[in-house]
């Protein structure tokens, strides 16, 4: 998730472009870099950093040029350096991009390209549309640009200036947002619409498949076949920090909302039905080496502990290979029995937490092979691991972590997945059943959050509760244990998480009239267990509300409320029904007036021990 924009105009774009830059750096802050174009010539200037750091390096000397586009990365493929940072050109330098997407092709493409003699710069994926448009450039850059995208798979938002073609910018959307803005005398392109604010409130929002051609005084929308499409303008009344969060209320709420992108991005290029594999470019775990381990580790901290025992179920459920799960900082101080048949997986959202990081490098001294699952391209666990698997969540601002954590159980059912195939323990039938149904996440995730109003009505019921219980069996465990998490950490309501089973062991003596009890009941195999449980709850005349999947009517006669989840493979769940959880704790917090995106003596990255 990084962010483009581009302006055409009389004033001097650099200054429009760097500001408008700072307004996108939530969507990506680890490069950033412009290019100008003036009569003669093209300045492009990019650099590894904030948007500070590239203002550092233009020291007040802005270049000159009316026609510019610009980008803040956040990376996906190739490390956050000067050279991977956008804009990037063609062989010839006259043929300048940026990009905000995934291009899921680039390998092939970038090999046919190098077999016709172009010659690459970066680790990108990006670099391989200028260079395309190079190939198939006959005078008319709109035109090349409609034969360039036919050709590439994935998402993009991508905005391109030429030299050939001075005073005019040409961008394409994909399955990445894309805005052009109406001003008088000058005509903008942008990712989203905090870039532009401050110059106008008049935008063109780009659907998928759509086309801009902006010169000062023309905009042109298209679809890729080149055929005109009749744009209304949307008139924006946000103000620039509400821009910022894409008008949700915080950024907790938009980044629960955008699970199904992040889904659809942490799933791009992975899934190879055909081949019957899951494509995992940065790890490299051969067949001999997984014969050879002997147990799995996953270390992690919070939110990522409990993908990690989510994890543990999956992989030892796919792959038969023995799974432990522990807390970072137990993990580095317990001497942990590890050597070199131990495969290490490693969980950090930030990629940064200490404790985290402190386990990966134990776990290294003592011989195992680490793969690490992080959302930041460049951070110090993805640099010291052996294997990674990125999370393409795009930044995550909130403290509480929620699109992170569902796209890392993503990534574990990949690697469980990747783990039983080479090992030959999965039949093809589970495996495409299991794939097919991955597919399917990101549209039922859109059905979830179509659910937002019951939940808000349900979380406002308990939000003055001081405690709040979450009960489970099997996955529906784990996934308590993370409601509860998200509840505790942005409401400040005390709540615990029990595995069904051990409430009559102790806590059930806390259960007594109208106390709040969430009790997921997604794993089929295990409901007339739950139930019992649910039922010994009633019996206190606790308040039960019940998560599962459609279709079970059963459970109606046995609770106060259910929320309802579309059915997806068992295994796979807790990536849906997390998103209930998620929103319950949101609108409690709301309800009570909390600080939901920096609650209190919490951080984003726990960076101390
Ligand atoms: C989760 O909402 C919290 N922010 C916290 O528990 C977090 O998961 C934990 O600090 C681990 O962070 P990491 O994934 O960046 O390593």
């Amino acid at each position: 998730m990084c962010g483009i924009v581009g302006y055409v105009g009389d004033k001097q774009a650099a200054p429009i472009l760097l500001d408008g830059l700072k307004r996108l750096e939530y969507r990506g802050y680890d490069s950033a870099g412009i290019a100008i174009h003036n009569c003669c010539c093209t300045n492009l200037i990019k650099i590894e950093g904030k948007i500070k750091v590239l203002e550092e390096k233009l020291g007040g000397a802005y270049p000159e040029g009316h026609v510019g586009i610009g980008h803040t990365r956040w990376a996906t493929h190739g490390r956050p350096s000067d050279v991977n940072a956008h804009p990037h050109t063609d062989c010839t330098g006259d043929f300048i991009v940026v990009h905000n997407g995934i291009i899921e092709n680039y390998q092939e493409l970038k090999e046919w390209l190098q077999s016709e003699g172009h010659v690459f710069k970066s680790e990108t994926d990006t670099e391989v549309v200028p260079h395309m448009i190079e190939h198939f450039y006959d005078g008319d850059l709109f035109e090349t640009m409609k034969k360039t995208i036919s050709k590439l798979e994935g998402s993009f938002a991508l905005g391109v200036i030429s030299r050939r073609e001075p005073g005019t910018i040409v961008a394409a959307r994909k399955s990445s947002p894309l805005i052009a803005g109406l001003g008088e005398g000058e005509n903008f392109i942008a990712s989203d619409i905090p870039a532009i604010l401050q110059h106008t409130r008049k935008v063109y929002i780009l659907e998928d498949g759509e086309m801009v051609k902006i010169t000062k005084d023309k905009v042109e929308v298209t679809d890729f076949e080149g055929n005109p499409v009749a744009k209304s303008i949307f008139e924006v009344k946000w103000d620039a920090v509400a821009a910022e969060k894409g008008g949700y209320p915080h950024f907790m709420l938009k980044e629960i909302h955008e699970q199904p992108r992040a889904f659809k991005d942490t799933m791009a290029g992975r899934i190879l039905p055909e081949k019957g594999e899951i494509k995992l470019d940065d790890v490299h775990l051969s067949k001999e080496y997984l014969q050879g381990i002997k147990k799995i580790f996953i270390v992690a901290c919070g939110t990522a502990y409990h993908a990690g025992m989510v994890g543990k179920y999956v992989i030892e459920k796919l792959t038969r290979v023995p799974v432990e799960v522990d807390i970072a900082s137990e993990f580095r101080y317990r001497d942990p029995m590890i050597d070199k048949n131990t495969l290490v997986i490693i969980i950090s959202q930030s990629g940064e937490t200490a404790d985290t990081l402190a386990a990966l490098r134990e776990s290294k001294k003592l011989g195992a092979r680490v793969l690490a699952i992080t959302n930041v391209v460049g951070s110090s666990v993805s640099r010291e691991a052996d294997d990674i698997i990125y999370t393409w969540a795009g930044p995550e601002i909130a403290v509480a972590s929620t699109k992170a954590y569902s796209t890392q159980l993503i990534a574990l059912d990949f690697i469980a997945l990747y783990i039983a195939r080479t090992l030959g323990r999965i039949c093809e039938k589970d495996f495409q059943e299991i794939t097919s149904a991955m597919k399917n996440l990101p549209d039922q995730a859109k059905i979830i959050l179509g659910h937002e109003d019951k939940i808000k009505s349900l979380a406002q019921k308990f939000s003055d509760r001081e405690d709040v219980f979450y009960i489970g069996r099997g996955l529906d465990y784990p996934l308590s244990l993370e409601g509860a998490l998200k509840l505790k950490e942005i409401s400040y309501i005390h709540a615990e998480a029990y595995a069904a089973g051990e409430l009559k062991h102790g806590t059930l003596a806390l259960i007594e009239e109208g106390v709040p009890v969430i009790a997921p009941v997604t794993q089929e195999h295990l409901f007339e267990k739950t139930l019992s449980n649910i039922k010994e709850v009633k019996a206190r005349e606790g308040f039960v509300v019940a998560l599962a999947n459609e279709g079970n009517e059963e459970i109606k006669k046995s609770v106060d409320d259910v929320i309802y989840i579309p059915k997806t493979h068992p295994i796979l769940t807790p990536i849906l029904a997390v998103i209930p959880m998620q929103l319950l704790a949101y609108y409690a917090a709301v309800a009570r007036g909390c600080d939901v995106d920096k609650p209190r003596n919490l951080a984003k990255s726990v960076t101390v021990e």
